[in-house]
């Protein structure tokens, strides 16, 4: 049996698989209220109904200011609850599980879709002032204000007051975004964090924020609910945030109750060399897997089954997300079970009539 088709258990969680769709923004809320539509139930329940253990739902605000853009999602309200839960009772339909991303977006908020411009939304068009840890602005955004010790213990409780709005939307799981740059990672970093008070200075005070963010979280839902973290392993520059202490974090998360690590890189600042090609950032998922004894995923141009099966094999880790590769092929965790000649017993009722290989 392929290793990529072994179930997984996270506490009484069953997924069925090792596919993790992960989080991807689809800046689609075109009312710009935080609250998701048509376009993500189908989005997410494709991949759903394509055969993907676990779906990641993209970024999603745990206050408004904590959005990327404008028309990202959000959960801090019951409308939004309502809205998600509707895609979540799809999302189990189909024999998988859900989790969603939460998120604060800090000085890389307030930004325009990909596809509609560049920098930052002016207040009057819809935008508002970022926050962060720093004064000091992403390249080419407007420069965040910075926050006081008191919000950043206010921000604590807005995350941990979305972990309790997701398990009222039927998420199954929730992961902590500290990774891309984004609020936390703005925090973890010697580069954007120079603060002098307890969430600044020594690797303790910078991590305390995402320390007290999953502590928060376990306090608010209990022991059932499985909480993911995504952490950058790297910023690709000698002076800033690095796999040893990215596996340090993971640690600290871990004895505070994070179930699961999802390891990208990047995203804090620009003009680094990014090494980029297959699987680039799996050696990074497998040194914080050597050290861990949570499940541990792999991320980032991981396109074919027998290369997601070659990494489960080899690599010590325990997840493949399947991202780029899944938005031009709902159907990928499908197709890699004939591929890979695993017979799975969640093929669409109502597609059998395609089913691989074809009759
Ligand atoms: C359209 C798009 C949106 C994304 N949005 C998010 C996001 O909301 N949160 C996140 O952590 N990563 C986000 N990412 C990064 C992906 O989760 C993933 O780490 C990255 O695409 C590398 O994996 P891949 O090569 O399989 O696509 C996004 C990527 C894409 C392509």
């Amino acid at each position: 049996m392929a290793k990529l088709f072994e179930p997984l258990k996270v506490r009484e969680l069953e997924i069925r698989n090792r596919i993790f769709i992960p989080a991807m923004c689809q800046y689609s809320c075109e009312n710009q209220d935080g609250v998701v539509n048509e376009w993500h139930l189908v989005h997410l329940g494709a991949r759903a109904t394509g055969g993907a253990g676990m779906i990641i739902a993209e970024a999603s605000g745990v206050t408004p200011e904590g959005r990327i853009s404008p028309w990202c999602p959000g959960i801090w309200n019951y409308e939004q609850v309502a809205a998600w839960a509707r895609v979540n009772e799809y999302i189990h339909s189909q024999g998988a599980k859900s989790a969603i991303q939460l998120a604060h977006a800090g000085r890389k908020g307030s930004t325009y879709r990909e596809w509609s411009g560049k920098g930052s939304v002016p207040i009057e068009k819809g935008g508002w002032q970022t926050i962060s840890s720093t004064s000091e602005a992403f390249d080419g955004y407007e420069p965040p204000r910075e926050l006081t010790t008191q919000e950043v213990h206010e921000l604590v409780h807005d995350f941990a007051s979305a972990a309790k709005n997701a398990v009222l939307a039927g998420f199954d799981a929730v992961e902590v975004h500290a990774a891309h740059g984004y609020l936390i990672h703005q925090f973890l970093s010697p580069i954007t964090n120079k603060r002098t008070d307890e969430f600044g200075g020594s690797l303790e005070n910078r991590a305390r924020i995402v320390l007290e963010i999953v502590k928060a979280i376990r306090a608010e839902v209990g022991e059932l609910l499985p909480i993911f973290v995504r952490l950058s392993a790297t910023d690709y520059r000698e002076d800033g945030w690095d796999v040893e202490q990215t596996i340090q974090v993971a640690k600290w998360c871990a004895d505070l109750g994070a179930d699961l690590f999802d390891i990208s890189s990047g995203g804090l600042i620009t003009g680094v060399n990014i090494p980029s090609g297959p699987g680039y950032q799996v050696p990074l998922a497998e040194k914080v897997a050597d050290q861990v004894s949570q499940p541990v995923g792999a991320v980032g141009q991981i396109t074919s089954a027998q290369q997601a099966e070659d990494i489960l094999q080899n690599d010590n880790v325990d997840i493949v997300l399947i991202g780029r590769a899944s938005l031009r092929d709902p159907y990928w965790a499908l197709r890699a079970a004939h591929e890979l000649g695993v017979e799975v017993d969640y093929w669409p009722k109502q597609y059998l009539r395609g089913k691989f290989p074809q009759a």
